[in-house]
């Protein structure tokens, strides 16, 4: 899914007439990095000091409702590049009224390197993040060296990264950055789950790729300090 980090414009032209419909207001569910201003204060973002949980990536937004649901005293904060996808995510959440998910629409690697406390973020989710093979798209991939030592920063103390992919090529490229990290330790691969219901997927890239009978990798690791050889 190539990202479109377009402008959000102020209102679309009505099909056949003259009227404008003006774009919905999703605040307080979606935001844009642009609107953050500064560094993330989540106590100002969630109302409240819960635990904040990152789903990077969140693309239209299955992972934020259902874990938001299942776990009102968490805090979920979703980051999607391509707009009309973070605006889908919000307007599920919207719909809801849910306290406790928000969207950042916008590259969330700025955020993720700048505007995040320190070891704030109790887990970071990841799921199949796009692997961006040609040489030319590489700067796009998600998963860097860099990345990892954002995550090591924001992540707490025993706080936990999970990322699972269809691609088994960039599962390596991931588990290679993630397993020799010396501030992170690999914990076992989280077993497959038989879904309850059509939409019992963690994510709706689990939902197409499964049903389409692929293999799905899941990676699951734990923040510690970094060891000093
Ligand atoms: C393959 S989709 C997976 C979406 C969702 N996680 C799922 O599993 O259904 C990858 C998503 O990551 C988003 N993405 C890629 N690079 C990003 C970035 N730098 N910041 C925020 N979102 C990004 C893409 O727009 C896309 O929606």
């Amino acid at each position: 899914m190539p990202p479109t980090n377009k402008t959000v414009p102020e209102s679309v032209e009505h099909p056949n007439t003259d009227i404008e419909t003006p774009i919905p207001d999703l605040k307080p569910w979606f935001r844009t990095v642009d609107d953050l201003g500064g560094r993330i204060s989540w106590s100002e973002l969630f109302d409240n000091d819960h635990p904040v949980e990152l789903d990077i990536g969140c693309g239209r937004g299955l992972f934020l409702v259902t874990a938001a649901e299942a776990n009102p005293g968490t805090n979920y904060l979703g980051f999607e590049i391509d707009y009309r996808e973070g605006r889908r995510a919000a307007k599920r959440l919207q719909k809801r009224q849910m306290p406790n998910a928000r969207v950042i629409g916008g590259d969330c690697r700025a955020v993720l390197e700048k505007l995040i406390a320190s070891s704030s973020v109790r887990a970071a989710h990841v799921y199949f993040p796009d692997p961006w093979w040609k040489k030319r798209h590489r700067r796009r991939r998600i998963f860097t060296d860099e990345f990892v030592t954002w995550l090591h920063r924001i992540v707490e103390q025993n706080g936990h990264v999970h990322s699972w992919t269809d691609v088994g090529d960039y599962f390596e490229v991931i588990s290679g950055l993630m397993d020799h990290h010396k501030g992170f330790v690999t914990l076992p691969t989280p077993a497959e789950r038989a879904p309850e219901h059509d939409m019992d997927y963690q994510t709706s890239f689990e939902r197409k790729k499964r049903k389409a009978g692929c293999t799905i990798w899941r990676g699951l690791w734990q923040r510690v300090e970094l060891s000093v050889d």
